[in-house]
């Protein structure tokens, strides 16, 4: 078998296009315009592009959108006093801190500051909350996971996974457990893998939907793969690309693609896959705020 590949750059565009159109609509209809801030302290290059390309989106969207650069020794207690501005700001509906803060800034507080109801990021304890107890529409879900479960859907061509054996691996607060507990609420059977895990590959050849989250290169192979799965793939690994030439490197998943894409119904790439859906999911998530202030209801996607 070959696996139907999914994209997406397709999958990411079409969100963004059904973002854009509620957006004009809200605004039309209620006067409310999406807000988003996000906030970076340092000058780390990658988190630098990854906050430009969340602003870019943004204002493609039709947002308001608002970039805070600190620099890298701010204290703790200016980022917390701006995070208390945005939160009683009522034009801004999403905030982000992009992520890893320096050293001498508490993580965890920091992301508890944020007002619930803002924090499209789905990191404060609220948020975790809601999606735990299956409360998906109050939520905030993280974005990697959510963009993971459109892209899963529309492969599926189904939201509810009933009878179907999902197996996670990988347990971060950011990807594996979300996506857990997403999968569980669309009624599929949930196993989280790690790293202490007995017999990793027959457990995973027994998904139905397999997900991979641990930042291993190509760590699944063909033979751990049910024929007929669908495989996601949430990992980014820089490797040695010696093909490319001295010191060359390339993006590489935690599922060895080729492979596995013989064996597999449908399978996402890397890259060109899960790392695209992220931005688009935190402007749905946005404007799911914005809608919420609004009283009108989000899309889906
Ligand atoms: N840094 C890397 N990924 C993320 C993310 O999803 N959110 C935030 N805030 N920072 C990040």
């Amino acid at each position: 078998m070959t696996a139907t590949v999914i994209d997406g750059k397709t999958t990411a565009a079409d969100v963004l296009a059904t973002v854009k159109a509620a957006t004009d609509k809200l605004v039309a209809r209620t006067g409310v315009t999406p807000g988003i801030a996000v906030i970076i302290v340092g000058e780390d290059p990658a988190s630098q592009a990854y906050v430009r390309s969340k602003g870019r989106r943004a204002e493609e969207c039709g947002f308001k959108s608002e970039t805070h650069r600190l620099p890298a020794d701010t204290p703790e207690a200016d980022l917390l006093a701006l995070i208390d501005r945005l939160n009683r700001d009522d034009s801004i509906h999403g905030i982000l801190v992009q992520l890893p803060v320096p050293d001498h800034i508490d993580e965890g507080k920091v992301i508890q500051a944020v007002d619930p109801d803002k924090d499209v990021d789905g990191f404060n304890f609220v948020n975790v909350g809601r999606l735990v107890t299956g409360q998906l529409g109050e939520a905030f879900v993280p974005c990697t996971p959510a963009g993971s479960m459109v892209m899963l859907r529309r492969a599926l061509g189904k939201s509810d996974l009933s009878g179907l054996n999902a197996v996670v691996v990988g347990r971060s607060n950011i990807v594996g457990k979300p996506m857990a507990s997403l999968l569980l609420a669309a009624n599929a059977t949930v196993t989280t893998a790690h790293s202490r895990t007995r017999d990793l590959p027959g457990l995973c050849r027994s998904a139905d939907i397999l997900v991979a989250a641990v930042g291993r290169p190509e760590m699944i192979r063909a033979d751990w793969v049910k024929p007929g799965a669908c495989v996601i793939d949430v990992g980014i690994n820089r490797v040695p690309a010696p093909e490319k030439g001295e010191g060359g490197t390339k993006i590489v998943g935690d599922v060895a693609y080729d492979e596995c894409a013989e064996v597999a119904g449908s399978i996402t790439p890397v890259p060109g896959g899960v790392g695209l859906m992220t931005v688009a999911m935190l402007m749905a998530s946005t404007l799911a705020s914005a809608c919420r202030v609004a009283g009108v209801e989000p899309p889906t996607y």
